[in-house]
């Protein structure tokens, strides 16, 4: 019922889209799948009302239509979840709920019950456990995530697009997600879900259509006709047999020489009303996971070795012998780096550079001779890490912004890579980055860690903190609950012990 034929798009001299057709009928989930940069997110802000295409037609029950914009396309039925959250950190739930659609409703302003009680029940559906009335710059990634979904939801869509919505999901938020959206489907509903994990997909999608450079390479696949084996091929191509051998590079069997003093020493560390007495001590090279949900404990630690919380009591040491940062420029010049889950708030410069953004902060906070990096230096170690982590960029003098999604992760993934840490903090480092290039960054997490540096890594893909930490200490409600050690990680494992809090 709704159909885009022969699309293209072209940025300048990128061509994201060249000749994509894709179509979604009522009571279907169909699955867009593509590696990072593939044109998947432009063409679902095509089909959304969010950009024009260059060519091509969209067809709205068999009418030619073109939106105006994303608030015409969501009045006219078509809902868009997009990639990036567009929330406003200091306004409440409530307000963030019902922002674009109060004055466009026509009605004399929504009185604050009457939102309250229509957002109840979308509210209820998605199992929201948080406090509307607390500004969502204070909620979880997820959070805010399913404050988005809500949004969306709340507009009655006709057809609803999810891009990449679990990518910041906890494995419970993601269960109901994917019960939302079956049940979404059999109220006629249709879907488009944009997805990196093909898990998911292969649970919810009636149908498939892979993207790759642009063209569509599977066309509306029955889900029952492709294995995980042909989608990683078809968003791959060529490159899929190097991530077939090397995929999930098998844990190597790291010697960890624990006699050594370690490195970054907490000894009974408390945090006010979020951390109680957690001791850890992790050596050089070790990757130590910290595993839980969100009010663990585990963002507070992060934050307090990134020195933007203090702690009340306890004892802390850095790798390099320095006590726990005050403030973030102090934790940088100490070897602290943080890559944080939300780069877009809080990690990158949009609108500059991609060689800036990387050079960043390893020209402005380490160097305090204010010399400044000229441009070619800084242009070439950008290419360094475009060639390391296969950035798909069209010049290093690109803005960030216009780069994809998953391509924008590894180049703050490269910012903080670039300053020579001896304590990595890792918050989600893979989130949003394809199948291919996620085995690639946990081999640099490997190497980083190999040549000494301390990880310490949390994440809401449980699976890959099994595949690629050394060690895992379970936080529950503030306490640590336990530790598993590298033969005790599985998937199955932490996500029990996340949520119960006990240790099997
Ligand atoms: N505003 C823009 N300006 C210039 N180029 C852009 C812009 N938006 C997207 N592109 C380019 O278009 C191509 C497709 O990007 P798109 O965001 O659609 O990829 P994607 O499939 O969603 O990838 P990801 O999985 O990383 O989110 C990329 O090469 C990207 O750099
Ligand atoms: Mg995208």
């Amino acid at each position: 019922m709704y159909s885009a034929r022969d699309i293209t798009k072209r940025y300048g001299g990128v061509q994201a889209l060249a000749g994509a057709t894709f179509e979604v009928d009522p009571g279907e989930v169909h699955a867009l799948l593509g590696a990072n940069g593939a044109g998947k997110s432009t063409l679902v802000k095509i089909l959304a009302g969010g950009e024009r295409p260059t060519s091509g037609t969209l067809r709205l029950d068999g009418a030619p239509t073109a939106f105006k914009s994303v608030e015409d396309a969501a009045r006219r039925g078509v809902a868009l979840v997009s990639q990036e959250l567009n929330l406003f950190p200091a306004l409440d739930g409530l307000h963030n709920l019902f922002l674009m659609r109060e004055p466009v409703s026509g009605h004399v302003a929504i009185s604050r019950r009457g939102m309250r009680e229509r957002a109840q029940r979308v509210v209820r559906q998605l199992g929201l456990a948080f406090d509307l009335e607390r500004p969502v710059g204070e909620l979880a990634l997820g959070e805010q995530q399913l404050v988005e979904i809500a949004r969306a939801l709340l507009g009655d869509p006709r057809i609803l697009i999810l891009d990449e919505p679990t990518s910041a999901l906890s494995a419970d938020e993601t269960a109901r997600l994917l019960g939302v959206i079956r049940s979404l489907r059999e109220h006629g509903v249709g879907i488009v879900f944009v997805s990196h994990f093909l898990e998911d997909v292969f649970e919810v999608a009636d149908a498939v259509t892979i993207l790759r450079g642009g063209r569509v390479v599977v066309a509306r696949r029955p889900v029952g006709e492709l294995t995980v084996a042909a989608a990683v091929d078809g968003m791959l191509g060529e490159a899929a047999a190097a991530v077939r051998s090397g995929a999930s590079p098998p844990q190597v069997e790291r010697t960890i020489d624990r006699r050594d003093e370690a490195a970054l020493r907490l000894a009974d560390v408390s945090i006010r009303r979020k951390v109680r007495g957690v001791t850890l001590d992790a050596h050089p090279g070790e990757i130590v996971g910290l595993a839980g949900l969100e009010g663990s404990g585990v963002q507070a630690i992060l934050r307090m070795l990134f020195g933007v919380e203090r702690p009340m009591g306890g004892r802390v040491v850095l790798p390099g012998g320095g006590p726990c940062p005050r403030g973030i420029a102090e934790a940088i010049r100490a070897g602290v780096a943080f890559v944080p889950a939300d780069r877009k708030q809080t990690g990158l410069h949009l609108e500059k550079p991609i060689a800036e953004n990387i050079s960043l902060v390893s020209s402005c906070a380490l160097r305090r001779d204010g010399l400044v990096i000229r441009n070619g230096p800084m242009a070439q170690r950008a290419e360094t890490w475009r060639d390391r982590l296969r950035v798909a960029m069209a010049s290093p003098w690109a803005p960030v912004g216009a780069l994809s999604g998953g391509n924008q992760q590894k180049v703050l993934f490269a910012k903080w890579l670039e300053t020579g840490p001896s304590l990595m903090l890792l918050d989600d480092p893979t989130r949003g980055v394809d199948v291919g290039a996620k085995a690639e960054m946990q081999g640099v997490i490997r190497s980083i860690a190999e040549g000494g540096t301390v990880v310490l890594y949390t994440s809401s893909d449980l699976q890959e903190m099994a595949a690629l930490c050394d060690r895992v200490l379970v936080f529950y409600q503030g306490d640590v609950m336990g530790e598993l050690g590298r033969d005790e990680l599985s998937e199955h494992g932490l996500l029990q012990a996340v949520t119960t809090g006990e240790l099997v």
